[in-house]
């Protein structure tokens, strides 16, 4: 009984981690409830990013080949923080869930 329980609990975590709304939450506080905040006064607003050049940036801070690209403040470290914990499905969900914030 106890591992059924505990199977569900992790799907859940799993179905909790690819939705882009919640993964969205903790970028929030930087670029913006609607993604429409120039983080610093620097940073691109992220909704007027073209999609694949987003994901494309997330996967690159991710693996620390970006640092102050076009945001310019060398704050890559901070995004490699966010980026860590995030499979490249969670990136594309949250990417997705940034397309929808217009
Ligand atoms: C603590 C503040 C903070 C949080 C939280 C944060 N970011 Fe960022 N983000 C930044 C900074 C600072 C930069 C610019 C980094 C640099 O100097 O290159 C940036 C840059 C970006 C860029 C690249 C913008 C461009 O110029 O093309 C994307 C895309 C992005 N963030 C997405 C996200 C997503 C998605 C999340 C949530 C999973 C997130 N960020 C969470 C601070 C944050």
């Amino acid at each position: 009984m106890k591992k059924i329980v505990l199977l569900i609990a992790l799907a859940c975590v799993g179905a909790f981690a690819a939705d882009g709304a919640a993964i969205y939450k903790k970028c929030a506080v930087c670029h913006g409830q609607k993604a429409d905040k120039k983080y610093l006064n620097k940073v691109p607003v992220l909704t007027e990013i073209d999609p694949a050049q987003r994901l494309a940036d997330m996967k690159a801070y991710k693996a620390g080949a970006i640092n102050g690209g076009k945001g310019k403040i060398n704050m890559g470290a901070i995004m490699k923080g966010q980026m860590a914990t995030l499979s490249d499905a969670d990136m594309a969900a949250v990417n997705d869930y940034i397309s929808t914030l217009k």
